[in-house]
């Protein structure tokens, strides 16, 4: 074979359930008012070391980074929040009604190592709500994704929650965890990570670690009055939204702009990829990539890890594409009157086709179940001079002779 897709990344083909995957995540949102955005797959790499973070594995070792024919710096984009923060800024949704709330789906891009659950470009779904800090707003986006999870079916997704404080009561927390990391015994590497952003070194997985860890300070001990008000009616709102929670006062995420109030969704049958989506409150994003003081809150659901969890727990979702009617002509009158029909099933929205190749019964039928389709017709010549059809339930294999004249009402 001459070419393989790159390192990292896969197609998708036909006869999966992506999309239904990928949409059904975020039909809950869609429901709840969030209209649908797209942003470029590409911006002005700027936009990601700011808004993103300089200190950030994501913008340091991760992103795709290229220079177009102007000389201009682009990256491809290694997450949506910037992008669509962007978008907002530039097209002043912000001065209408708020919050602004959108969805979105599409490929991100990251140079991570490749491994199960983990692709250099991967699909997110996610939903953004931007202009209001009101803790019931984040109660309804944090419980959208529970219920985009639930409505797919699945049922052994955990949800972590935490917040992280704002810039009253970080900085102080974030010193004061410095100076208790300082005085540990910690190796060389795990140093320099403190040294970037202590908070990253209470999410280390290592056991040992943790051990050292155990009676580290914790930002929720030493929230601000406002962020643990904040917080406290965050929890309220979704014990009264009946969503299931477990605290997770180390929770650390991977980029920069979080505060206040921060999540993620794992699920353990996933290896060491556990984090099947994530996301919180990014109060400070516009003004670090140049806009006005304005909140925001959202979260993105990896795709990829959405289908694995669904492969876990051995729940099936309906493939993409599903074809409903699959007409095998035997004859060349029967072709033309199968092209016909077809095109009437199609023009009253059931999914149709027929056996093209005029290859006999057996590679026809062959077709039909291949189809994926619930019903065949099966029609010769000489049916079609008697008026009537086979209809067959390719479910059971139960086969009746339906008149022709009944046969589209009864298919529709
Ligand atoms: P994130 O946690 O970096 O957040 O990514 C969200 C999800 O995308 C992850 O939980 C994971 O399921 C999936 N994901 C990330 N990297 C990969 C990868 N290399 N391969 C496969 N799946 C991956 C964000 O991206 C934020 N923009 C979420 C957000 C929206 N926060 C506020 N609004």
């Amino acid at each position: 074979m001459a070419f393989q897709a790159p390192k990292g990344t896969y197609d998708v083909l036909p006869g999966t359930p992506f999309l239904a995957a990928r949409d059904g995540l975020l039909e809950p949102a869609r429901l709840a008012g969030y209209g649908y955005v797209e942003t470029p797959a590409f911006e002005d790499t700027e936009l990601f070391a700011r808004g993103v973070g300089a200190s950030t594995d994501v913008v340091t070792k991760e992103m795709y980074t290229f220079s177009d024919r102007g000389g201009r710096s682009l990256t491809l984009r290694p997450e949506g929040t910037a992008g669509v923060v962007r978008a907002v800024l530039e097209h002043g949704l912000h001065h209408g009604q708020l919050p602004v709330k959108v969805r979105y789906a599409g490929p991100m891009f990251r140079a991570e190592r490749p491994q199960k659950g983990r692709f250099r470009q991967f699909q997110q779904s996610g939903v953004e709500a931007i202009g209001l800090t009101d803790p019931a707003l984040d109660a309804e986006v944090v419980a959208l994704a529970w219920e985009g999870y639930q409505a797919l079916g699945l049922r052994h997704v955990r949800l972590l929650l935490t917040s992280l404080g704002d810039p009253t009561c970080r900085p102080a927390y974030r010193e004061e965890l410095a100076a208790y990391l300082a005085g540990l015994d910690l190796d060389e590497a795990t140093r320099e990570r403190a040294r970037i952003n202590p908070l990253r070194v209470l999410d280390d997985k290592r056991p040992e670690l943790q051990a050292l860890l155990a009676d580290a300070p914790l930002i929720i001990d030493r929230l601000c009055a406002d962020c643990k008000a904040h917080h406290e009616a965050v929890v309220a709102g979704l014990e009264s939204l009946g969503v299931p929670f477990e605290p997770a006062p180390r929770l650390v995420r991977g980029l920069d702009y979080y505060m206040r109030t921060t999540f993620e969704f794992v699920h353990d049958g996933l290896g060491a990829q556990s984090a099947l989506g994530g996301g919180g409150r990014y109060d400070g994003l516009s003004e670090s990539i140049g806009g006005p003081p304005l909140p925001g809150i959202g979260w993105a659901l990896g795709v990829e890890r959405t289908l694995l969890a669904l492969e876990a727990e051995g729940v099936t979702i309906p493939q993409d594409d599903r074809l409903q009617v699959f007409v095998v002509p035997l004859g060349s009158a029967a072709k033309a009157w199968a092209v016909a029909t077809v095109g009437r099933l199609r023009a009253q929205g059931v999914a149709a086709d027929l056996a093209y190749g005029d290859r006999g019964l057996k590679g026809a039928m062959k077709a039909a179940d291949r189809s994926g389709a619930r019903w065949a017709v099966v029609v010769g010549d000489r049916d079609l001079d008697a008026g009537v059809a086979q209809l067959k339930d390719l479910s059971n294999g139960e086969q009746t002779a339906v008149p022709l004249s009944d046969l589209l009402e009864k298919l529709a």
